[in-house]
């Protein structure tokens, strides 16, 4: 297995990647009290030394009284946490990495345990968790606009902390994508409607928000999904036009890259076409996306979370889609949290040395 073509550099603004391989955000939950510790900046910082081009930091979220429902999930705000993820980018800038926090507000979730229940209830555009199911209550417009405050705030600080990017999780059922979706975003103001487009509405704001905290160079990834935690069969956009009125505002408020969330990346997003979703992004807005799903894996990442193990694969339809130019970069979770030197073996072509996932292997931070 040779995937030299992943190994080229990768420019945007002021990010320069050695390579094209992404580690996908994965939540950890080794954060007690939401400051990643020694060995957080540890875990990352050998995924740099594996030679990843750009780690992508697991969720961590922004100021907001009930943005997350596990104390051991990093806070992206206060002096402590900050300071450990100020610990966290100078080990992987030392080890010759690349790296953006993923920035989250879980929205309206239901609750992990009692020792993660925040203070407020869990927030979101009307309260609901799941369609027709209430968790939580709907946001106020003063909420909305604290929310918004809170991401860029955020952003701002990862900038000075010395990150190289910011990514906005606007994925998965969470809160953007709260809003992205009608039976969650029932709201009849603004920030609601019939339509996706208005839909978007509220992360148009909260882009356009970012964008104005970061500057005009640093750059901004967001990541989307069509699925949801709460339906994998959801569709946002069921065609390419609905697509392109959804992707279009984001670009213009200020997206540069679009992380474009699949449980298995070759999957077509539409029919009449092999392009998946990363594909359709790139192709309507002209900007670089990141491909993600079972890349170098036999199985998507909720069934092993079910219990099955996923053994190494082959990268070959990977690498035909992405010599065609679907997408520009390829995020790779669970073959990452197994294997810290994945991406150094696949550029060796040492594939007799790739290792498969199973679940044990989130016991541990290693
Ligand atoms: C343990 C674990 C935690 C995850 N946490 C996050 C997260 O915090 N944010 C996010 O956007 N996706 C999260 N995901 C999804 C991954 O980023 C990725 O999209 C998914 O695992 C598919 O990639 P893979 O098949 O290479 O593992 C998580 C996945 C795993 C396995």
């Amino acid at each position: 297995m040779t995937a030299h073509q992943l190994f080229q550099p990768f420019r945007l603004k002021s990010l320069e990647l050695k390579n094209r391989i992404v580690m996908a955000p994965m939540t950890r939950s080794f954060s007690p009290g939401g400051t990643p510790t020694p060995q957080v900046a540890e875990y990352y910082a050998r995924r740099a030394e594996g030679e990843v081009g750009l780690i992508v930091s697991e969720g961590t979220v922004v100021k907001r009284p009930a943005s997350s429902n596990d104390a051991d999930i990093p806070c992206f705000y206060g002096e402590k946490p900050l300071l450990g993820w100020k610990a966290v980018i100078d080990k992987v800038h030392a080890n010759g990495g690349v790296m953006a926090p993923q920035l989250w507000h879980m929205g309206v979730v239901a609750p992990k345990n009692s020792r993660g229940l925040p203070p407020a209830p869990f927030e979101g555009p009307s309260g609901y968790v799941a369609p027709g199911k209430i968790g939580g209550v709907a946001m106020t417009e003063h909420d909305i606009a604290d929310t918004i405050r809170a991401f860029a705030q955020a952003a701002a600080e990862a900038r000075t902390l010395g990150f190289d990017a910011v990514e906005i999780h606007g994925a998965h059922g969470y809160l953007i994508d709260q809003f992205f979706w009608h039976p969650t975003n029932q709201r009849t103001d603004a920030y609601g409607g019939k339509t996706l487009a208005e839909r978007t509405r509220f992360a148009a704001d909260l882009i356009r928000a970012v964008r104005q905290a970061v500057g005009p160079g640093f750059p901004i990834c967001l990541r989307i999904s069509q699925w949801k935690l709460q339906d994998y069969a959801a569709k946002l956009a069921t065609t390419p036009a609905e697509m392109e009125t959804w992707l279009a505002p984001l670009v213009q408020a200020g997206v540069d890259i679009f992380h474009c969330s699949q449980r298995r990346f070759w999957e077509p997003e539409f029919t009449g076409s092999d392009l998946n979703f990363a594909g359709w992004a790139k192709k309507l807005t002209g900007k670089p996306t990141i491909t993600v799903g079972a890349i170098g894996l036999s199985g998507d990442f909720l069934a092993a979370f079910q219990g099955e193990a996923s053994t190494p694969s082959s990268l070959d339809e990977l690498l035909r889609r992405f010599d065609r130019g679907d997408f520009d970069l390829v995020a790779v979770g669970r073959a990452l949290l197994a294997d810290e030197g994945w991406a150094r073996k696949i550029n060796e072509g040492r594939s007799a040395e790739l290792r498969g996932f199973s679940k044990e292997a989130l016991a541990t931070l290693s």
